[in-house]
């Protein structure tokens, strides 16, 4: 093997630079010692939307996107999904190691015993009209918490942040059932403290006038495990979002609701919603194949199709047809798993789908499951961004650890105009505008 580094001839100037690996890659600042003369600004790295760039050093999540490996904090999904709580893996993704237990039952303690909203929080809610969509509600709410605990500014204050960490955790799933109770026009239901997070969940959405409510155990253990495969994802795009909001030092109230808004397009953490509309829209299992020919024509995407990383089949989607067989035990099963299935066997079988390396990901059967649960797609998302403050949340604290990060601010390639001169209103000539494309 030779020298550890990069050598870049420059042909322009026929000088050579030697870049050493760092970890595989190469730091993009060295590039800039790539100059034409003492002007020249140096060479920098070009990457729309980030293809080929890494942001940061994470230890939290490992995905090889080829063998269809998950890994939090080194535990096969596969594992944790099987074995534990949410709340057990919310641990771990948070601290780095499964808890003991005692500090188990102490972390479940602090969380349910955040679960509580402040009331005016209630009358903010109220202030959305019911047709509101539930993830726009959880954004706007999430982020207005921030104004009920202005300590949370403190970001390196471990203690604050430690503690702001539990508020969010604890309270996402308030705000989100507060959310569906609003958009249906039922009273909010106040947490109970004897149930565990899932069943918690469920009560604050489904209780009506019965004095305890009685989760299904089958039905909330299979919302733990989809918690679970949706808690972290190392760098994907809201994720990036979250570092990006943190790096201002911004609170973790208005990071995690942006970091919410972008989960809540459909090709991010929307998808789940737009393969329920796509499923509907095909209608019936014989219509499946004039579907895929519509797409293979170029008009529209498989949702719930496709990923950045995953060029294999995304381990959770696996676990969650899984989940979905259980769910169906008790709910009856859902008849657009049908569709779902002969959709997933055609593009399986396509070499438009084979050579685009094109699989189900995590939204493509997860609302076949909401549904059958009794959540409506509007739902779907916020279902999705509850366990995900937890990936936000740990690596929102791993930049703050991290003394290689600052604020994050990327260069640009410039590709307007050059410097011109100012024109009077009288000599400027009437064109189509740029506001009229
Ligand atoms: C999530 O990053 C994460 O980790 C995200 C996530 C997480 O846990 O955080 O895993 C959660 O967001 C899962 C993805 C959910 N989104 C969808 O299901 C929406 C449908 N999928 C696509 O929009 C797409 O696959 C993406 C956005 C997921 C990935 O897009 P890329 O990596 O930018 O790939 P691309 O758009 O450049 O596509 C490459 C080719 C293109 O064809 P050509 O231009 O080469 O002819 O594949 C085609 C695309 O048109 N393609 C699809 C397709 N996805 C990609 N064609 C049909 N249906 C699809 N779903």
């Amino acid at each position: 093997m030779g020298e550890d580094v990069l050598r870049v001839l420059d042909e322009r100037t026929k000088s050579t630079f030697d870049m050493p690996f760092f970890k595989g890659a190469i730091r993009a600042m060295d590039l800039r010692k790539i100059k034409t003369d003492g002007t020249d600004f140096g060479v920098m790295s070009y990457d729309p939307a980030f293809l080929n760039t890494a942001s940061c050093q994470s230890a939290i999540t490992f995905i090889d996107g080829d063998r269809g490996i998950l890994r939090y904090r080194g535990y096969p999904i596969e594992d944790l999904a099987e074995n534990c709580t949410f709340l057990e893996v919310a641990w771990l993704l948070l601290f780095g190691e499964l808890p003991n237990e005692a500090d188990l039952a102490n972390w479940v303690h602090e969380i349910t015993h955040h679960t509580m909203l402040h009331e005016t929080t209630k009358k903010f809610l109220e202030g959305f009209s019911p047709d509101a969509h539930p993830m726009a509600m959880f954004i706007s709410t999430v982020a207005a918490l921030s104004t009920l605990y202005p300590e949370a500014r403190n970001v390196r204050d471990a203690a604050s942040r430690r503690l702001q960490i539990g508020r969010l955790i604890g309270k996402v799933p308030t705000i989100a059932a507060y959310t569906y109770r609003h958009s249906l026009g039922y009273p909010y239901v106040y947490p109970d403290n004897d149930l565990n997070y899932a069943e918690n969940f469920m009560n604050m959405l489904w209780r009506m006038v019965e004095p305890k409510y009685q989760a299904h155990p089958a039905l909330a253990r299979a919302l733990d495990v989809l918690f679970i495969l949706h808690a972290d994802h190392e760098q994907n795009c809201s994720t990036n979002v979250m570092r990006s909001v943190g790096s201002s030092e911004a609170d973790p109230y208005v990071s995690t609701a942006a970091a919410a808004a972008a989960l809540s397009g459909p090709l991010h953490g929307g998808a789940n919603e737009a393969v329920l509309k796509m499923l509907d829209e095909i209608g019936s299992k014989d219509r499946v194949r004039e579907y895929v020919d519509h797409v293979k024509a170029g008009h529209g995407k498989l949702m719930g199709f496709g990923h950045r990383v995953y060029k294999n089949y995304d381990p959770r989607a696996r676990i969650i047809k899984w989940t979905a067989d259980r769910v169906f035990e008790v709910t009856g099963r859902n008849p657009k798993l049908d569709i779902a299935l002969e959709l997933e066997r055609i593009a399986l079988e396509d070499e438009y789908f084979i050579q685009r390396k094109l699989y189900p990901n995590v939204d493509f059967y997860s609302g076949i499951i909401y549904q059958a649960m009794g959540f409506k797609p509007e739902m779907f998302t916020v279902l999705f961004a509850i366990p995900r403050t937890v990936g936000w949340l740990a690596q929102w604290q791993e930049l703050l650890e991290d003394p290689e990060q600052k604020i994050a601010r990327p260069r640009q390639i410039y590709v307007g105009h050059d410097e011109r001169r100012f024109v009077p209103m009288e000599k400027r000539v009437a064109k189509p505008s740029a506001a009229s494309r």
